[in-house]
């Protein structure tokens, strides 16, 4: 005897009807800083009023290169580190579901059926993945770095997301993602969109080294959690015009960090201008072009302090969010896997064997 599965659980924050799914998110290696927030945080805190949004905290990705036990005792850390970063840039859990990936259970069911679906040659042709392992010190690909962008399909798929914003990086895996789809769409029934990437052409943010990316690993980026005195010796200490070795010599403002910094987080537009006018006719020093950055950058930060220290101060509060998201999650993915096992025919393996357990099994 079957019984009928559960209907799939509404929740407060289920969107309205009509909005299509949004899905991206980050793996938790660390705080996220001003190239993150230019490159996709604004974006998401844009989006997330048109369509459904989905934010994931992809912790299984992170094993693919660093599945040794003590990097995972560090992973609850980290995710509760990026998460705050989410609310604190003002991802908001009222329109926004948040969750964790190893908390989908479905999640390891799925990359099995999907990795039936993309063949090996394929997955090797991917530079990204090269690239990772070269990154990790790892001089052949484990399995599982292969599958990386299997297991990145599963969690668009899984909630049946139709956009993916994404940087260039990640572009090839949204590909992969829609031939997984497309394929097993045609193999058994028509169960998964199709999603697209959304690509932001906003150009990556230079370090405060000059060097062309901000990054964790090179020791060169301002956190959206750094407090204020700690930005103004990140700028104090920033790259800046080389050729320029006193205050009255003219300086370039074209392609100068600290410049390029002022145009993307100072808000007093004016100021700006003057400044730039008067560094190219060697009227202002270094010193002060700097401070009045620090100035700006950390009133672009306030709000983002305000919010982080609520959240900070309440850590219940963001434990539930979690929880609020993971379950809402939990709820999607198995009305997926309900389609699933129905298209596939693997709706066999409950019906023969789970029901005899459940009638005839004791504790
Ligand atoms: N691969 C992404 C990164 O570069 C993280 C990620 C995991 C992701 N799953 C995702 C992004 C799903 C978008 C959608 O860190």
């Amino acid at each position: 005897m079957t019984t009928p599965a559960p209907a799939p659980q509404r929740t407060a924050l289920t969107p309205p009807a009509g909005r299509k799914r949004l899905l991206t998110g980050d793996r938790p290696t660390g705080r996220l800083h001003l190239g993150h927030y230019v490159g996709s945080l604004a974006n998401r805190v844009r989006l997330q009023h048109e369509y459904d949004a989905c934010f994931i905290v992809a912790d299984l990705h992170t094993l693919t290169t660093k599945p040794e036990p003590q990097f995972i005792k560090a992973i609850p850390g980290f995710i509760r580190e990026i998460v705050l970063d989410y609310l604190a840039v003002g991802i908001d859990p009222e329109v926004s579901t948040i969750f964790v990936q190893s908390a989908i259970p479905e999640t390891y069911e799925l990359n099995l059926l999907f990795e039936m679906l993309v063949t090996v040659p394929r997955l090797e042709r991917l530079p990204s993945l090269k690239d990772m392992a070269r990154d990790a010190h790892l001089d052949t690909l484990p399995l599982g770095l292969l599958g990386y962008p299997v297991l990145q399909a599963v969690d668009i798929l899984l909630p049946r997301a139709d956009l993916v914003p994404v940087g260039r990086d990640n572009q090839a895996h949204v590909e992969i993602t829609r031939e997984i789809a497309r394929r097993f769409n045609l193999l058994y029934a028509p169960v998964f969109p199709e999603p697209e990437a959304l690509l932001g052409d906003v150009p990556t943010l230079v370090g405060t080294d000059g060097a062309a990316k901000m990054s964790k690993s090179a020791g060169n980026a301002i956190f959206l959690s750094d407090d204020a005195a700690t930005v103004a010796e990140k700028v104090r200490g920033m790259y800046t015009d080389p050729k320029r070795l006193r205050a009255s010599d003219p300086g370039t403002v074209e392609g100068n960090p600290v410049f390029i910094y002022h145009d993307a987080f100072n808000a007093n537009r004016a100021e700006v201008a003057e400044l730039k006018e008067r560094y190219r006719a060697g009227q202002v020093g270094d010193v002060a072009v700097k401070a009045r950055l620090a100035a700006a950058i950390n009133q672009f930060l306030e709000p983002f302090r305000a919010r982080r220290a609520h959240y900070q101060a309440h850590p219940l509060l963001v434990q539930d969010i979690l929880a609020q998201g993971i379950r809402r999650m939990q709820a999607e993915a198995r009305e997926t896997m309900r389609l699933v096992r129905q298209a596939t025919g693997l709706s066999y393996s409950a019906e023969l064997f789970q029901d005899t357990i459940d009638l005839f099994g004791t504790e």
